[in-house]
C-alpha cells in the first residue's frame, strides 16, 4: 500500500528511467540470437524481472547489474513459454514470433483481456501466418510452425506497437522482405527496429510502410534504451497537479510534444532543453479536450495521469478514448476522491472539482495507478493507494523519486 499526505508542491529535478516498453521487446530480441545482447538503461521494474524470467525459461543466461543487462547462450532453445509469465505480462507474447522464425515451432498462452478491456492478438497471427507459419489456436494457447519463414507484405487494420514489434523480430530472421504497411510508429516500436539492424538486418521506414530485410543468422549488440516517455510525462503531471515546479532529466522532448502541447494548454509553463523538461503548474488547471491517438498523438498511457490533472480543472474537459475500448479503470477510484466525471461510451467528460479528497482506493492497472497517486498528491489529507505491485510493474522507484521532489509518501507494508 502506498500512503501520501497530499497538498505539497513538489519541487525539483527528477532523473527518467529506461523506457519499460522499449526494454521488453530488446529482451526478447536476445531469442534472434545466441550471440550476446547487452542492454544499457534497463529500468528495474516488475515486468521487466518477467521478462528476464521468460527469455532465462527459454533457454538464455542474463546477468544483470547496474541497469546493464547481459544476456547470452541459447544455442539451443525451448519452444514453450510458461503460461503463468503469459498471463502475469502480456508483453510476453511477444516471444511467439522470435521463437518460430529460429527454432521453427513456438507455444504460447493467449493473453486473454485485461484491466484495459479485450486485448487480441488477431494481427500478431494474421501476419505470422503471411510470414508463413502455421498457426493454430486452442486450449488457451498458440501454436506456431514453420520451416522456414519468408519475407511478405502484411496490412495493418491498426498501427499496433504489439504486432508491428512481432512483425519486425520475426521477419528479422526470415529471408526476403517483410512490409508492414500501416505500422505502428512509437519511439519505442523505432527503437527496436534500430536494434535489429545493429543485429544484422535492415529497415527503412516509409510513408506508409516499415520494410525488414531479413537475414538467416543475426548478430549480438549493445544498445541503450531509450528514455520512458510516459514516466517522464507522469513526473511532468505531477508537478503540474501540486501546482508545483518539476524538470525531468535524461527525457527526449520530442517524443512528449503531443503531451506537452495539452499540458500547456492546461495552463502549465513549460520549458524544454535538449534533454530535459520542466514544468512549472498553474495555481489551478484550465480545462482542455484531448483525444488519444497513436503516435505522434496523445499517448493512450498518458491518458489516465492526464485526467487526474483535469479533474481539478477550472472547466469541463472532453476526453476520448481511442486505442483502447475501455481503459477507464482510474474513474470510479478517482470519484471516490471527489472529481466529477461521466463516462460516456468511449469518451470521458470531467467537469473540474476545486479540490480532491484523499480516500483509500485501488489501482486496476499501471496507468490508473499513476492517476490515483497524482491525485492523491493533490488532495486534501491522506490517501491510501492499493494494488502497488501495478506501479512496481512500469515505475521505478516511485516513491523515492517523488520524496526527492518533496511529496509526502510512504510504502506501506499490506
Ligand atoms: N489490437 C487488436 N488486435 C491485435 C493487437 C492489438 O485489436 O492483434 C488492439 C488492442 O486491443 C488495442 C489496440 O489495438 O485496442 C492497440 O494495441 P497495441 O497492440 O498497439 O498495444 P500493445 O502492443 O498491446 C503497447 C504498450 C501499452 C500501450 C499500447 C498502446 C507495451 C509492452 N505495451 O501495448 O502499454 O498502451 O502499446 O500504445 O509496449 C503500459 O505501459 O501501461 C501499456 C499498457
Amino acid at each position: 500500500m502506498i500512503r501520501i499526505l497530499g497538498g505539497r508542491r513538489l519541487d525539483g529535478e527528477v532523473r527518467i528511467s529506461g523506457a519499460k516498453n522499449a526494454a521488453l521487446p530488446a529482451i526478447f530480441a536476445s531469442l534472434l540470437t545466441p550471440e550476446p545482447l547487452v542492454l544499457h538503461n534497463v529500468p528495474k521494474l516488475l515486468d521487466v524481472e518477467t521478462a528476464v524470467e521468460l527469455v532465462q525459461a527459454l533457454g538464455k543466461e542474463v546477468h544483470w547489474s547496474n541497469g546493464t543487462l547481459r544476456i547470452t547462450g541459447g544455442e539451443e532453445l525451448r519452444p514453450e513459454a510458461p503460461a503463468e509469465l503469459v498471463q502475469r505480462m502480456r508483453a510476453s507474447f511477444l516471444v511467439l514470433g522470435p521463437l518460430v522464425a529460429r527454432i521453427g515451432q513456438a507455444k504460447v498462452a493467449l493473453p486473454g483481456g485485461c484491466a484495459l478491456g479485450p486485448r487480441p492478438v488477431d494481427f500478431h497471427l494474421q501476419g505470422l501466418a503471411r510470414l508463413g507459419a502455421q498457426v493454430e489456436v486452442g486450449n488457451g494457447a498458440v501454436q506456431a510452425k514453420a520451416t522456414r519463414l519468408r519475407g511478405a507484405r502484411v496490412y495493418l487494420d491498426f498501427p499496433s506497437v504489439g504486432a508491428t514489434e512481432q512483425l519486425l523480430l520475426a521477419g528479422a530472421l526470415a529471408p526476403g522482405e517483410t512490409v508492414i504497411v500501416n505500422p505502428a510508429r512509437e519511439p519505442e516500436v523505432v527503437e527496436l527496429a534500430v536494434l535489429l539492424q545493429k543485429m544484422g538486418a535492415e529497415v527503412r521506414w516509409d510513408l506508409d510502410r516499415v520494410t525488414i530485410r531479413g537475414t538467416p543468422r543475426l548478430s549480438g549488440a549493445e544498445h541503450t534504451i531509450i528514455p520512458d516517455r510516459i514516466e517522464a510525462g507522469t513526473y511532468l503531471l505531477a508537478g503540474a497537479i501540486t501546482g508545483g515546479r518539476v524538470r525531468a532529466l535524461s527525457v527526449c522532448p520530442e517524443h512528449l510534444r503531443a503531451f506537452l502541447d495539452r499540458l500547456e494548454l492546461a495552463g502549465a509553463a513549460i520549458e524544454v532543453g535538449p534533454d530535459w523538461v520542466e514544468v512549472q503548474g498553474p495555481p489551478r488547471p484550465k480545462a482542455v479536450d484531448f483525444r488519444t491517438w497513436p503516435y505522434p498523438g496523445f499517448p493512450t498511457d498518458l491518458q489516465p495521469p492526464m485526467v487526474a490533472l483535469l479533474a481539478r480543472a477550472e472547466g469541463r474537459s472532453t476526453v476520448t478514448e481511442t486505442v483502447y475500448a475501455a481503459r477507464f479503470g482510474h474513474v470510479e477510484p478517482l470519484l471516490q476522491m471527489g472529481a466529477r466525471i461521466q463516462v460516456m461510451g468511449n469518451v470521458l467528460v470531467v467537469e473540474g472539482v476545486e479540490r480532491l479528497r484523499g480516500a483509500q482506493v485501488e489501482a486496476t492497472d499501471i496507468r490508473a495507478g499513476a492517476a490515483l497517486v497524482l491525485a492523491a498528491l493533490a488532495a486534501e489529507g491522506v490517501s491510501f493507494v492499493r494494488g502497488e505491485h501495478h506501479l512496481a510493474r512500469g515505475y521505478e522507484n516511485l516513491g523515492e523519486k517523488l520524496c526527492g521532489l518533496g511529496a509526502q509518501v510512504w510504502e506501506e507494508q499490506g
